[in-house]
């Protein structure tokens, strides 16, 4: 054969077996997977050209302009950390930067914790708070060997579920929301934590709960706490929002101190997404609370091990400016302003929205919104109202009626209002 038959003859047999190989694709039977609840709100929201379009889905704060907030104390640590010419870009340790890991367990935990006292503590630096629940997770689908069911709160934060099933767990839920009372089913959710199984986890949010922004109260918790010793069950806090609750940094941690000073152990899951400001540099951390130093070591060093699998080193920037305000005197009092200015104005949006509400005669009762906390309302609005919030109005909320009261100002809170009102007077549910 020729040499150039030879060729003919390489290349039409190699062109066959490319049309073969790409005739069936490896991945033709993977799903198509639903878009993200939260975050595909934002890309309607951004793709919708009406005037009056409103975002009130994802959970990110807004000035009264409806822009993006840059807090001051994060400007003035972003500048020293421009001007520092001592700063390289070598990777982090794996379980991050110890100043900053330590300046969020103080943070949460509170100085004169006992838990830091008897150095029975360790912190690891996550992917923001999602990061850190992912890390917890996974690190008790490992080692926790009590039980293998993990309960979340019912409504609840999507992410939860996912976060926990994915690394193996039985996802269960508790009641939480009483439709009733607009508030929160207490009965409900301590007798789900009699009849769980000894040792269970139960994904407890320290403040401003999402989706409902409604907390137990402290003796609700002194309850939570009893059971859940009765029980054995396993304390697993989220807490994404301390500080941006209540304006008051010590208040929005007291859950979490409460349990660590009835002896528990416990992991408490931190963001930094919200009182910073700091949404897409994704600093967080995961403090673990053990019964002795040499625990919290070992349990740490295991957390290294699977961190360096999976992120391998923690992202540097967020949590340097983190860093900066956590261990400044200044810079922490300047922050604590510019949380108190971000919780009034949304409490501001909660009684106006009230107050329009109440004018328009709206059938039902409204006062939840004024009495829950933090970032979201849950209305009680149903999914077909939802639908018409969003078709007619070009209100973007999720489907289960939370509304992000950081999307509210006094430009668009009459326009809301009103479409509200009319669905809950036209939209049969
Ligand atoms: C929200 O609930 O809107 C935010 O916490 C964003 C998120 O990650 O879901």
């Amino acid at each position: 054969m020729s040499s150039s038959n030879r060729l003919k003859q390489i290349t039409h047999h190699l062109t066959t077996n490319m049309t073969e190989l790409g005739s069936i694709s490896i991945f033709k039977e993977v799903p198509q997977a639903p878009p993200d609840a939260i975050f595909h709100l934002t890309a309607q929201y951004k793709a919708d050209t009406n005037p009056n379009k409103i975002n009130i889905g994802v959970g990110a704060f807004r000035t009264e302009e409806l822009k993006p907030y840059i807090l001051p104390v994060v400007k003035k640590a972003k500048a020293i950390l421009h001007n520092d010419e001592t700063l390289d870009h070598e990777y982090l340790p794996i379980a991050g930067t110890k100043s900053f890991t330590n300046a969020a367990v103080r943070l949460i935990l509170g100085e004169n914790s006992p838990a830091i006292k008897e150095n029975r503590f360790a912190g690891v630096q996550t992917i923001s708070g999602t990061g850190a629940n992912h890390t917890g997770a996974m690190f008790l689908s490992h080692f926790y060997h009590k039980s293998k069911k993990c309960y979340i709160s019912n409504p609840t934060w999507a992410n939860h579920r996912s976060i926990f099933s994915l690394v193996g767990f039985e996802v269960e839920e508790y009641p939480y929301w009483n439709p009733e009372t607009r508030g929160l089913n207490y009965e409900g959710l301590l007798q789900t934590m009699r009849t769980a199984p000894e040792g269970s986890i139960f994904v407890l949010h320290a403040c401003a709960h999402n989706p409902t922004g409604v907390d137990p109260t402290r003796d609700q918790w002194k309850g939570i706490a009893d059971v859940m010793r009765e029980k054995n069950h396993f304390p697993f806090f989220d807490c994404a929002y301390q500080g941006f609750a209540s304006g008051d940094l010590d208040n929005d941690a007291w859950a979490v101190r409460y349990f660590v000073e009835q002896g528990f152990e416990l992991f408490v899951c931190q963001s930094f997404a919200k009182n910073f400001g700091l949404y897409g540099e994704r600093a967080g951390n995961l403090t673990i609370v053990a019964k002795s130093p040499e625990d919290a070591n070992r349990v740490l060093s295991q957390i290294e091990k699977l961190q360096r699998a999976e992120i391998s080193n923690p992202p540097a920037f967020g949590s340097r400016i983190v860093d900066i305000v956590l261990n400044d005197k200044a810079l922490y009092q300047e922050w604590t302003e510019n949380l108190k200015y971000m919780s009034h104005r949304i409490i501001e949006m909660r009684k106006a929205l009230h107050h329009h509400l109440v004018e328009l005669k709206t059938p039902g009762t409204w006062n939840h919104i004024t009495d829950q906390i933090g970032m979201f309302s849950f209305t009680g609005l149903k999914t077909p109202q939802v639908k018409v919030l969003r078709e007619k109005y070009h209100i973007y909320l999720t489907d289960n009626g939370r509304i992000s009261m950081a999307g509210v100002s006094s430009t668009n809170v009459a326009y809301l209002a009103k479409a509200i009102d009319d669905v809950v007077r036209h939209v049969s549910v």
